[in-house]
């Protein structure tokens, strides 16, 4: 038995896409919708469509990928329709990834939906790294006090927010501290790509994207050991929160990892960006294999009880 109840939501499994990996279009959501995945997040929206960056802005290699895709989305009333005609009663829950360019798109976007009354929960994004010369919002912590602040005046319901990697044990603690201010903060999904790193091609010599002269987020195996002290670090530190793993999961080992680290559910970004939506199957597979040799019935059974030396 996989499934997970939280936010009174009945989830089948931990598992579904991270924002950003097959949630573009309607075809695609409805890809993931489809697949073993047990909930469904959408592409990181801005109130009007955008083309997003330069190509190639996506590259994969042995150990994870780079982008710097540029927030390329159909626009929030795209998704919102998505939204509106989602068949929720079938028990996969909908999350709608909200990244406005300023706090006034995000509060318009916000204010909106919370008149459409619709049974999906906001994942708001505090860090695309990916937009030229516009700093990570996770990384000022008094500007997110401030975003969360007028973000909670207009939407009332339970909402969650996507982090970016934090580093420092001082820097974990500060973003607790203003995350815990907010009770209708229900959620936090860590993380984020490692922003800004670089891939070089030996026989090129060459960066592998075009955008930001190379520049990108990391995702995949890169990522995964930064994954797991976020997800454990606020694990510990939002009590009565849920924290959402994402980062360098490819297989049932990696998604128990994080759920060991305390993570309540987990999603797949590079990987299913590189397998397709045939990796939910295989990585519950491998989730329900590993289970059974160790004797855990259920994930309640070994969520959060990562051991210390
Ligand atoms: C993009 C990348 C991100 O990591 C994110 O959180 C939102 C958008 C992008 O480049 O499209």
């Amino acid at each position: 038995d996989l499934s997970v109840s939280w936010l009174g939501l009945a989830m089948a499994n931990p598992l579904y896409n991270a924002s950003g990996v097959m949630c573009r279009s309607v075809a695609e959501l409805e890809q993931v919708r489809t697949s073993a995945a047990a909930a469904v997040i959408t592409k990181s929206c801005t109130p009007q469509p955008r083309t997003g960056n330069p190509e190639p802005r996506y590259c994969a290699t042995a150990l994870g990928s780079i982008n710097s895709m540029g927030l390329p989305n159909a626009g929030y009333p795209y998704y919102l329709d998505y939204a509106r005609s989602y068949p929720y009663a079938a028990g996969k829950p909908l999350f709608l990834s909200l990244s406005g360019m300023t706090l006034q798109e995000n509060l318009d976007m916000l204010s909106d939906l919370a008149a459409a009354q619709l049974p999906c929960l906001p994942e708001v994004n505090l860090s695309c790294p990916n937009l030229p010369g516009k700093p990570q919002l996770g990384y000022d912590f008094q500007a997110c006090h401030e975003a969360l602040t007028q973000m909670a005046r207009v939407y009332h319901g339970p909402f969650g927010v996507k982090l970016p990697p934090y580093f420092d044990p001082v820097h974990f603690a500060r973003m607790a501290a203003v995350l815990n201010a907010f009770p209708a903060l229900r959620f936090v999904t860590c993380i984020n790509s490692i922003g800004n790193g670089l891939v070089i091609d030996v026989d090129r010599e060459s960066v592998v994207i075009k955008p930001k002269d190379g520049l990108g987020g990391l995702g995949g195996s890169y990522v995964l050991p930064t994954a797991l002290a976020n997800v454990r670090e606020f694990y510990r530190l939002l009590p009565g929160k849920h924290v959402v793993g994402c980062g360098g999961i490819n297989s049932g080992r990696e998604a128990f990892m994080h759920i060991l680290a305390g993570a309540t559910a987990v999603q797949i970004g590079t990987c299913l960006y590189e397998e397709g939506e045939g990796a939910f199957a295989r990585i519950l597979d491998e989730l329900r294999a590993l289970m059974a040799h160790k004797g855990y019935q259920r994930l309640d059974d070994f969520r959060g009880k990562l051991k210390t030396l």
